[in-house]
């Protein structure tokens, strides 16, 4: 079973892979996928997505192989595809990131092996996304009925595209806020609302005091046309430990990491900054997506 897209789950199968990692991170559940490989292809910088699936694979009694595009044939002209069908007969499960929407789907057509997307460009990133639900489930209780701001890069954001999907699905209610010039899609956010009821605000600035989850994100500086504009946004745009002064008590800030600048040093030590935690989640989260994707 192929993961590509938050799209492709149901609400129910979201529900059974939060369960099955919640299971797993308790130790209640130890998933056996003995004599099962995963191949992981980052042909884009990866820290935490590629070693926690390397990592959910050995928890799974698994194995994996590593391509890495910098010392293998790509460097003699070998294209994306070859390479992708080259690697499925080494593996029996392909998690695979590249910057250009789209590939994971190609990858995906091209060969028969699960293929789980790592990241496609701006797109998607939809086992971030299955993380993010788990850690908001795991620190709130639900999911439904949430205040949850998204803060950042909305347009390049792939990690922000899917969550906005899934938090649609599971009834919170989303606030965005976004420097000028970087709001999400209005046609990706009009395919939301006709799928489910969908509560969305638009917002210039976070209103701190209202929110039960704030979700931020780092500007994607790398997407931009232009590296003089990102490099102003990205200057301009940080939240201080001030700014919080109001924030709930039972706040949980979440960052899908790398951070950069746009959450102040010392925001880390308060009780309400979640995100390394959340980090965390990524082996079980990523266990349970390795047995999803294997099982059907
Ligand atoms: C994100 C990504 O690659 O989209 N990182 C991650 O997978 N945790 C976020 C980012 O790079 O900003």
């Amino acid at each position: 079973m192929d993961l590509i897209s938050i799209r492709d789950l149901s609400k129910k199968d979201i529900e059974g892979i939060l369960d099955a990692a919640e299971e797993i991170q308790k130790g209640k559940r130890k998933p056996n996928l003995e004599g099962k490989i995963l191949a992981t292809l980052f042909f884009e910088a990866s820290t935490r997505t590629k070693l926690s699936f390397q990592s959910a694979a050995m928890r799974n009694k698994m194995g994996y192989v590593d391509f890495l595009p910098e010392t293998s044939s790509l460097k003699k002209g070998e294209s994306y595809i070859d390479t992708i069908k080259t690697v499925a007969g080494y593996a029996d499960v392909l998690a695979v990131r590249h910057p250009k929407e789209g590939s994971a789907r190609f990858a995906a057509d091209s060969i028969d092996k699960p293929v789980v997307n790592g990241g496609d460009g701006a797109n998607q990133h939809p086992t971030q996304t299955l993380i993010d639900l788990f850690s908001i489930r795991k620190g709130k209780g639900r999911i439904g009925g949430l205040n949850v701001t998204l803060l950042g890069d909305l347009k390049y954001a792939r990690t922000m595209r899917s969550l906005v999907y899934g938090l649609a699905m599971f009834g919170a209610n989303v606030t965005l806020v976004s420097p000028p010039g970087l709001e999400m899609e209005q046609s990706y956010l009009d395919e939301i609302k006709k799928t489910f009821k969908f509560n969305v605000e638009f917002k210039n600035e976070p209103e701190y005091s209202q929110a039960d989850v704030l979700y931020v994100c780092r500007i994607q500086q790398e997407r931009f046309a232009d590296p003089y504009e990102a490099k102003r946004v990205t200057e301009k745009f940080a939240i201080k430990k001030d700014d919080l002064k109001d924030a709930k008590e039972d706040l949980i800030i979440l960052h899908p990491l790398p951070k950069i600048n746009e959450i102040e040093a010392t925001i880390d030590q308060m009780k309400q900054a979640k995100y390394f935690e959340q980090a965390h989640n990524g082996v079980p989260v990523r266990q349970a997506v390795l047995e999803y994707a294997l099982s059907r």
